[in-house]
């Protein structure tokens, strides 16, 4: 068994985040916490394609991939070739730059639902601006919610009305501190592939709700006919469909999850991926719902910065290129028969399931073990043997064969050693962290 790497240099930096920084870094899944602490690292030096070196010179590959900002892999050439250049020419003019309405001309032919386009700079900032112009288009204030839209007090009032501790809605355990108690009632979560509660929201609430935001999909295809039951209810009620595509889109399809299933929404919110790890995020949408934006107060400095406008035009362009959709169909079923060969050579019953670009693992774990403690156990085995990952997987285009290879071999280990520990019952004695902990829970898989 290969030894436990050094991370010293990575919690030695920790502890002097801690210092300066409150809540140590600035996204909740870079904390310690979300991975083995004591094993796995926190603290990047470089990295390159599928792969990145840590502050104590240790080399993993990289499922994580920045919580899937990074898709063709990181610093990859052609991307950063062109922001060099944008560079030379300067980041960000005092005029307008060209190239938004070049971005928002590529955004227009590759996403079935958009027809105009507002840019920012990050995900969370995209779906507050979507939820803006919904409140701002419709007149009305409330809007329903299925998913992670960020964390900004539209959305996260959606706690003042369940119970933080139950479990069932998006942020277990964690309170809603600082988020106005005003705004309390006017966002309401809805299950995932539920419409008769989707119906009953929307009859409870009837002329009051401007929006449906929601993830399509996370790592599975939405049930058939469900996208398109959402959509009939929301415009029987006259209500916006928003699809958050922050996380699932680009991968599937270039145009995302709604050029997969062919639903289309009022409006779309892209970011993270579509710009291969430099700033940036759009809303798109129907001329109709969009161009009300014109007479609203949406307006920040960096919105027009050339590096993402850029960044996001090059990203596009290659994955179009380079075949991405068919490209990560093929390295999610390699990657997930390598994961269903380690499994049944380890003999630990479970699956790797889920879209092919991001395929998870589902143990079926006997009664009493706890799972977190599981996937605490996988998430540090992994990483002493050099791979970063949760139980699921980000892919990126720059995965190779070696790359799968070597990760299924590292899980046929962290397996075996699970499956040692649910045996004979001492998983406890096997962990070197604390459990991993849970920061938020999704509605949507
Ligand atoms: C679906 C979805 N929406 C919004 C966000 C927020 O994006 P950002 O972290 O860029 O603000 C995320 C981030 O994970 C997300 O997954």
């Amino acid at each position: 068994m290969s030894k436990y790497p050094t991370v010293s240099r990575s919690l030695e930096l920790y502890k002097r985040a801690g210092e300066l920084i409150p809540g140590w870094t600035q996204l909740i899944s870079r904390r310690a916490d979300q991975f083995a602490r004591g094993v796995s690292p926190i603290y990047a030096l470089r990295a390159k394609g599928s792969r990145f070196i840590d502050v104590d010179e240790n080399e993993y590959i990289d499922w994580v991939n920045a919580v899937g900002a990074i898709i063709l892999g990181h610093a990859d050439e052609v991307v950063d070739s062109a922001v060099k250049a944008q560079i030379d020419c300067g980041s960000l003019y005092t005029l307008n730059s060209p190239l938004e309405i070049e971005l928002a001309e590529e955004l227009c032919d590759t996403i079935p639902s958009a027809e105009m386009v507002r840019y920012t700079k990050g995900g969370g900032e995209a779906c507050a601006v979507a939820a803006r112009i919904a409140r701002g288009t419709t007149g009305r204030d409330k809007i329903l919610i299925c998913g992670y839209h960020g964390w900004h007090d539209w959305y996260q009032a959606a706690n003042y009305g369940v119970d933080p501790e139950s479990g069932e809605y998006p942020f277990a355990g964690i309170e809603p501190i600082g988020v106005p108690r005003a705004l309390a009632g006017t966002v309401l979560p809805f299950r995932y592939g539920d419409l008769t509660m989707l119906d009953a929201l929307l009859n409870e609430h009837a002329g009051e709700v401007a929006a449906i935001m929601m993830e399509p999909a996370r790592s599975e295809l939405p049930p058939a006919g469900y996208l398109e039951g959402v959509k009939a209810l929301a415009h029987q009620h006259n209500v916006i469909l928003i699809f958050d595509e922050v996380s699932c889109g680009w991968r599937p399809a270039i145009g995302g999850i709604q050029s997969v299933v062919g639903v289309t929404p009022d409006m779309t919110v892209v970011a993270k991926a579509m710009s291969n790890g430099y700033p940036m995020g759009a809303v798109v949408g129907s001329r109709a719902v969009m161009e009300p934006a014109g007479r609203m107060f949406i307006s920040s400095s960096y919105w027009s910065d050339n590096v993402g406008l850029t960044a996001a035009l090059t990203t596009i362009r290659e994955l179009k290129c380079r075949d991405s959709a068919r490209r990560f169909n093929e390295i999610g079923e390699k990657l997930r028969a390598a994961i269903n060969g380690a499994l049944a050579e380890a003999g630990l019953p479970g699956k790797c399931a889920g879209l092919a670009y991001n395929p998870y693992v589902a143990l079926d774990l006997p009664t009493g073990v706890d799972p977190r403690k599981v996937s605490t156990l996988f998430i540090q085995e992994m990483a002493r043997q050099g791979v970063h990952t949760y139980m699921s997987f980000k892919a990126t285009l720059a995965h190779t064969d070696e790359d799968i290879a070597q990760t299924a071999a590292a899980a046929t280990e962290t397996f075996k050693i699970i499956k040692a520990g649910i045996d004979q019952g001492n998983l406890d004695s096997l962990l070197r962290s604390d459990i991993k902990k849970e920061p938020f829970r999704r509605l949507v898989r």
